[in-house]
This record gives structure tokens, sequence and C-alpha cells, in this order.
């Protein structure tokens, strides 16, 4: 496995944790119980992240789109992430995670919305992960946001600094088995590497990551050029 000292400086990944429902019913048991069986997968990959090489993890736990879901559902997911906190500040803070909340945060629940403020001013000296969940999050709201802020003077490096201050996703997972980005990270996956698995997110572990993380390894990014070695046309 790759160590951490020659890992290269950044390391974008983020996933689209997908298939808890299912995976919760397929068990015999409820969606609510896929999603608590989610954060543990979660937790597995908060602590691979950082032995992979991972400088930033940035996880789709609730997209604008799922307010949509029934009432109990979303009940039992806003509870999700307050025990998540709860539960898991101290071990971030102790892990050197600094964990930030991207999306809206005026709909969640108002202690959640101080929670999240509370854990993100206690880890905000974390310098080994950035860990940033995206809550309430839909990426053409972030773009449209971003455009209305630029109004008439909107470039290409102003709406990088507004939507990409985290920089570009390099590699991008979705597990349970879709093949959509479901308005996540539009602009920051512009070149990302993208990784699919049928596996369902509560099934997802360190090796799973790991095989991600080799298989982007392995890949050449070229973004618009040509390969290493193919610069130079031969004659025909
Ligand atoms: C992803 O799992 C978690 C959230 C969207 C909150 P799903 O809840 O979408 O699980 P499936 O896709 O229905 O199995
Ligand atoms: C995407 O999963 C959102 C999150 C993982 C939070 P969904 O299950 O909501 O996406 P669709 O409905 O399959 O596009
Ligand atoms: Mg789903």
């Amino acid at each position: 496995m790759q160590s951490e000292a020659d890992a290269p400086k950044s390391f974008h990944v983020a996933i689209i944790m997908d298939g808890n429902g299912r995976w919760g019913t397929r068990q015999g048991l409820s969606r609510a119980d896929g999603h608590r069986a989610g954060a543990e997968a979660v937790r597995r990959c908060v602590e691979a992240a950082p032995g992979l090489g991972v400088t930033t993890l940035t996880l789709f736990a609730f997209s604008v789109a799922n307010w949509r879901r029934p009432d109990p559902e979303v009940a039992a997911l806003m509870s999700l992430f307050r025990a998540y906190l709860a539960a898991d500040a101290r071990r971030l803070v102790e892990n050197g995670v600094r964990l930030s909340m991207l999306g809206r945060r005026d709909r969640l629940p108002p202690d959640l919305a101080a929670e999240v403020e509370t854990v993100e001013a206690a880890s905000a000296g974390g310098g080994r992960l950035s860990l940033r969940i995206a809550i309430d999050y839909s990426s053409r709201e972030a773009i449209v946001a971003a455009a209305r802020a630029l109004g008439g003077a909107a470039t290409l490096g102003g709406l990088e600094r507004l939507i990409g201050e985290a920089g570009p996703v390099d590699l991008l997972i979705r597990t349970g088995g879709e093949k959509r980005l479901s308005d996540f990270l539009l602009w920051e996956c512009a070149f990302a590497e993208l990784w699919f698995t049928d596996r369902m997110w509560p099934e997802f572990d360190a090796d799973d990551f790991g095989a991600a993380a080799a298989d982007y390894r392995a890949r050449v990014r070229t973004f618009g050029a040509l390969p290493p070695k193919a610069g130079v046309l031969q004659p025909a």
C-alpha cells in the first residue's frame, strides 16, 4: 500500500454513497437500518482515506432532491447526521480530520445546523484529511449561486474560486450500481476519473476503497493533451 509520505500532494476523492435503502430492504431490515449501516461505511472510509493518499474526501449524504422522500425517512437521516456528529466529533479532531459541510443550512433542523458549526470550528485545525459532507446539496444550485454572486463579471477563474475552492475532484466513486451523477459536484468533476461499483454503500469497505484508488492510479490522465510519449507525430 502507498504510504502517506510518498503520496501525491493532493488527492480529492468524492463518493456518491448510494444503495443504503436497497441494502436494508434486502437484509429484511428497514431503509433506515440501511442508512445506519451506511454510517459505519463512512467511518471505515474516513479511517482508510489518509493511508490511500486521500487529502480531501467529499461525501454525498443528502441531496436537495432527497427532500422528496417520505418524511419519516428524511427524519431518520437527519437524526443519523446528528448521531454521527455527536459520536465522532472527538475522534475526527484527534485524527486530524477537518470537517466541513457543503449545501444549504437554512432548511436543516436548527440544532443540527448548530452542531455542524460546532464540529467545524473544533476540527478546523485538522491537517491530515479534509472531510466534506454534502447535505441539502445541489451542484446546479451551487453553480447558480456562484454565477449570481459574480454577475456580469463571471469568469472561469472566478467561478472556480467560488465553487471549486476544495480543488477539482480526481476520483469520483458511486456505489449502488447506478451510473449517474445525481447533481453532485458537476463543476468539480469536469476532469474526474469515474469509478462505479455494484456494491451497496453499507457493504463498501477499505478494500473496495483501495481497489478504486489503485484503479485510479493506473489510469492516464491527459486533460485534453496527449498521453506521455505520444506527443510526437510519427511521419506517415
Ligand atoms: C443513499 O442511499 C443515501 C441517500 C440518498 C440519503 P439510498 O437511500 O438512495 O439507497 P437506495 O438507492 O434507495 O438503495
Ligand atoms: C444520490 O443518491 C444522493 C446521495 C447519495 C445523497 P439518490 O439515490 O438520491 O440518487 P438517484 O435518485 O438514484 O439519482
Ligand atoms: Mg439511491
